[in-house]
């Protein structure tokens, strides 16, 4: 087993110190990583690699295709989603331990996302007022003629608060500001140790941002009607306090459609197929080309591109012992675009996704996979795909910003910030 010093990473050492005792992240600096992990494995060969942090942290790499099905299957008794010591909500502001049993599996808050977001359903259960509200707010996605992101975020927001809190909160953009200043200041939890985690934001104003935002979700939530995540969670004590993760997850959505239109924008033939679903009267929110193409999407650039757990246990791993606490990585952004055992990784094949069992493909994992699996991958999906159905319904990708090459290998990154699209009538 070899152990690689963090300063000899470049990329992946920065990586690493971002990631451990922290949440899977949803930023794409992994990607800067993928050619040195593909440099290691050639050199060394398919066992983890094992990586130190400064502060002496143990952290195992997978790298063979074949660790994974284990990384998924393992119970939380030998490898947990957190480290006990994390055992805390999204926010610095909330007290370490709160909502969880040292390290025990979090029954509570996985059923209540389960009652909210009804992971496992092929299409979510409040589909209907929330395919009508999305047509709402889609009008405003196109009416400039252009897509970037400051429009899909705004769009996206409005339709996350709806959702979520319900249509009260449409317009609460202060609720928004506050929850993405926490997160973007002094949201992500990171042992004071750690170098690079803290965030400069004193305890005591997070602990205040904290309160004012969990108030007015607290007031949304006495009001929220049953089609809302809310409602829907509302016998649930740690609902409101959930609402504030469901919003965060939902914030990741602006960057994955506008990849997605941009993806279509440079692949005729499918975008042609994405139009033809998006005006037949199909089975409502179903449209599985277009969730192919979301999902095909997220392969190519993952909004979490790292899954972690840390060992309970010791672990045996390519026959080499390692101690209970031991951080263990699976790179997915590397792994589902891993060339050397995907066909076609860096092109954009949609219909991929439509072989048999390609949703339980352990190499591919935009959503992870076993008991740690996304619960609200539906409900992302039935979002995403039906806000590109109501582009692509009464408009076509003329022209995009970057251009991409259809044939060629697509960008390992694709920043959304750069993406501009021109929309033309149909
Ligand atoms: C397309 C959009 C989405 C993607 C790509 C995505 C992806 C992921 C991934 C990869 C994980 C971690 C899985 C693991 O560690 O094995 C995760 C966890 C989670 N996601 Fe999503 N997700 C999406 C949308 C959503 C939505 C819309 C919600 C809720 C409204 C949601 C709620 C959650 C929750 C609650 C967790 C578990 C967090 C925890 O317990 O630590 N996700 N998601």
């Amino acid at each position: 087993m070899r152990t690689v010093q963090e300063a000899a990473l470049g990329g992946l050492g920065a990586l690493v110190r971002g990631l451990v005792g922290s949440r899977p992240r949803r930023t794409d600096t992994v990607h800067t990583s993928a050619a040195t992990l593909h440099a290691l494995r050639a050199r060394h060969g398919y066992a983890p690699l094992l990586l130190r942090t400064r502060g002496g942290r143990a952290v195992l790499v997978l790298l063979d295709p074949r660790d994974l099905g284990r990384f998924y299957a393992e119970p939380a008794s030998v490898l947990a989603a957190e480290p006990p010591e994390k055992c805390r909500s999204p926010y610095a502001a909330e007290p370490a331990g709160a909502g969880c049993g040292h390290g025990a599996p979090r029954p509570e808050p996985r059923r209540t996302d389960t009652q909210a977001l009804a992971p496992g359903l092929p299409v979510h259960p409040s589909y209907e007022p929330i395919l009508t509200l999305l047509a709402e707010e889609a009008r405003q996605l196109t009416a400039s003629g252009t897509l970037e992101l400051a429009r899909v975020r705004h769009t996206v927001d409005r339709v996350a608060r709806r959702i979520v809190l319900g249509h009260a909160a449409a317009q609460d953009e202060r609720l928004t500001g506050w929850l993405r200043q926490l997160r973007a200041e002094g949201g992500r939890p990171g042992p004071a140790t750690e170098p690079g985690t803290s965030t400069g934001r004193s305890r005591a104003t997070a602990r205040s941002l904290y309160g004012k935002a969990d108030e007015r979700i607290r007031e949304y939530a006495r009001r929220a009607d049953g089609d809302t995540l809310l409602g829907r969670a509302a016998r649930h004590p740690g609902a409101p306090g959930r609402a504030h993760q469901w919003l965060a997850a939902l914030d990741t959505l602006p960057e994955t459609l506008l990849r997605t239109l941009l993806l279509l924008g440079a692949h005729p033939a499918e975008q042609r197929r994405a139009a033809t679903e998006a005006g037949a009267a199909a089975a409502p929110g179903e449209l599985p080309w277009l969730r192919a193409c979301v999902r095909e999407s997220l392969r190519l650039y993952p909004v979490v591109p790292d899954l972690i757990r840390v060992t309970r246990t010791e672990t045996d791993w390519h026959g080499v012992r390692h101690p209970a606490g031991t951080v263990v990585l699976l790179p997915a952004a590397f792994h589902q675009r891993d060339p050397e055992h995907v066909p076609a990784a860096h092109a954009f094949v949609p219909g991929r996704w439509k072989d048999q069992g390609a949703v339980q493909d352990i190499r591919m994992a935009p959503f992870g996979h076993g008991a740690g699996r996304c619960p609200g991958d539906q409900l992302g999906l039935l979002v995403t795909a039906a806000l590109c159905a109501e582009v692509l319904r009464s408009h076509r990708i003329e022209a995009t910003r970057p251009v991409l090459d259809p044939v060629g290998p697509l960008p390992e990154t694709l920043g959304p910030h750069g993406i501009r699209l021109t929309l033309a009538r149909r």
